[in-house]
């Protein structure tokens, strides 16, 4: 059985998407679900409102396989398998799979395989590279028994966002409230 997945986006920045997540995060965990909080925004504002700048530097500084989502999904892009993501554990039952700057480097590869996703012979590897994302958070929510995983993307339409919307059960689109022109 697999652990839903509620994904926050919106294609304009700047809405509350991530500030939504972090609230809502300690709200479940307060209520005693436990949750996964993914940061899929490779500019991590998410996890640099969990984490501070130290733990934030040595993570990115001393790559581990799975030491971020992109370092789980990055031994794909080689001949390599997902590496089982690490964990930060923010307080028992509250756990964050850290966001990557590197993560931008992905899209490339996943627009790659896009296309060929829709062909009709040797779908394996684009498959494999499309549900990569499902596959790493699934395996996190596992590891710590979660009720439900929360994902922050960023706001665009591009491969990542696809990809993630694909693995997605229930999206969550925060609106900002904007100056009416007409009032
Ligand atoms: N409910 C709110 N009321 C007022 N300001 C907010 C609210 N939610 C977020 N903000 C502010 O709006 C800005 C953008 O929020 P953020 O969560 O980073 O949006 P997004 O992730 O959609 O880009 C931040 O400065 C944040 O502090
Ligand atoms: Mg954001």
């Amino acid at each position: 059985m697999s652990i839903p997945v509620l994904t926050f986006f919106n294609n304009k920045g700047g809405v509350g998407k991530t500030s939504l997540i972090y609230h809502l995060a300690w709200m479940f965990a307060s209520l005693n679900k436990r949750v996964i909080i993914a940061d899929l925004d490779p500019q991590a504002n998410l996890t640099a409102s969990f984490l501070d700048e130290d733990r934030i530097e040595s993570i990115w500084n001393s790559p581990q396989p799975g030491s971020t989502i992109y370092q789980s999904v990055k031994p794909l892009t080689g001949v390599g398998d997902i590496a089982p993501p690490i964990y930060q554990e923010v307080i028992p039952g509250l756990y964050l799979l850290p966001g990557d700057v590197a993560l931008s480097s992905f899209e490339d590869t996943l627009s790659t395989e896009w296309p060929q996703s829709m062909g009709d012979h040797n779908l394996y590897r684009p498959m494999r590279i499309l549900t990569a994302f499902w596959q790493a958070l699934q395996m996190a929510a596992r590891e710590t028994s979660a009720d439900i995983i929360l994902v922050d993307i960023a706001p665009n339409l591009g491969a990542i966002n696809r990809s993630v919307l694909l693995a997605t059960d229930f999206v969550a689109i925060p609106l900002g409230a904007d100056l009416c022109i007409l009032c």
